[in-house]
């Protein structure tokens, strides 16, 4: 069975994101976030994301409006899941967190609905376990920025049945993504490797191998990444960085051992392309070198 509702519950860098690919497809889809602040500027965001697109001539200016309509912000999270076959969280990596969010979802939703997490690193079964629904509850791992990235991983936990596997990869053909499926463990297939060379990248900083922007071309113009490490963990958020590696570190040991200079940019504030700076100026919406 298709979806035709969804709920995307938290409006930061990722859910705003999802929120607009998931319109986009074609699905209702109510957008939560406990912040009203966040859940204007993401609304406003996908208005200026999808405006772009029609400008571009990447998508029809009937199509913009008919996303538009199907996209609902809601300020209570009732509101936000009644209805809903599928939830993504998109709320902080932060476990207790999440299962305390997801707990007041399961009494929200119909009984088949899927909850997913949108987890870069934390254990679904174990989140699955917790809400006392494992079979129903799987990662749904997008990435940054979700209307753009080609894919989906879809994270089975050891409890999660092979209906709602079957269900995800149907949505991420939906979505127009490329899924692969991954055994539930620390980091995944993705995050493991993305965070092991971003933190690498911040060591050789704090050592002064090179600056922030050699660093990153050396990555580029040397092993064809589209994008250097340092630029990326911006984009990403330093903190969300941070989260990650505290978890990879206490499941998986050294090799992930947070970087003390990214512990100091994220007490800074200095957050990344979100707050305006972290290794670079985002200020003019581009990275500029910080001196
Ligand atoms: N940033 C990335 O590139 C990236 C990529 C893939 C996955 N992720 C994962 O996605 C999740 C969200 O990351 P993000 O970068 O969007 O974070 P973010 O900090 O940009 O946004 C988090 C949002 O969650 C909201 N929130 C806080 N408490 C909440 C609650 N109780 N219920 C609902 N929303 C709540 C916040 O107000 C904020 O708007 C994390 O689990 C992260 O690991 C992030």
């Amino acid at each position: 069975m298709s979806f035709q509702r969804v709920a995307v519950l938290g409006a930061g860098t990722m859910g705003r994101g999802i929120a607009q690919l998931c319109a986009q497809a074609g699905l209702e889809l109510r957008l939560y976030d406990p912040s009203a602040e966040q859940l204007t500027q993401a609304h406003a965001s996908i208005q200026g994301q999808l405006a772009r697109l029609v400008e571009k001539g990447k998508l029809p200016a009937a199509e913009q409006h008919a996303a538009l309509e199907r996209l609902r912000p809601a300020a209570e999270l009732d509101e936000a899941c009644a209805g809903a076959e599928l939830v993504i969280e998109a709320a902080p990596e932060v476990m207790e967190l999440k299962v305390s969010l997801l707990s007041q979802v399961l009494r929200l939703v119909p009984s088949e609905a899927l909850l997913a997490s949108n987890t870069s690193s934390l254990s679904v079964t174990e989140l699955g376990q917790r809400l006392g629904a494992p079979a129903r509850t799987l990662g749904l791992h997008f990435f940054n920025p979700p209307p753009v990235m080609p894919l989906l991983e879809i994270v089975r936990g050891v409890g999660t049945s092979e209906d709602a596997v079957e269900r995800a990869l149907g949505f991420a053909q939906r979505l127009g993504k490329e899924p692969i499926v991954v055994r539930d463990f620390p980091g995944f297939a993705s995050s493991r490797l993305g965070v092991a060379l971003g933190a690498e990248a911040i060591r050789m900083l704090e050592q002064g191998v090179a600056s922030a922007e050699d660093i990153d071309r050396a990555m580029e113009l040397g092993y064809r990444h589209p994008m250097g490490p340092l630029k990326l963990t911006d984009l990403v958020g330093l903190d969300v960085r941070l989260a990650i590696l505290e978890h990879l570190h206490r499941e998986l040991g050294e090799p992930f051992r947070p970087p003390a200079l990214l512990r100091q940019l994220v007490r800074a504030g200095r957050l990344g392309k979100k707050s305006g700076r972290g290794f670079y100026d985002w200020s003019s919406g581009q990275p500029r070198s910080i001196g």
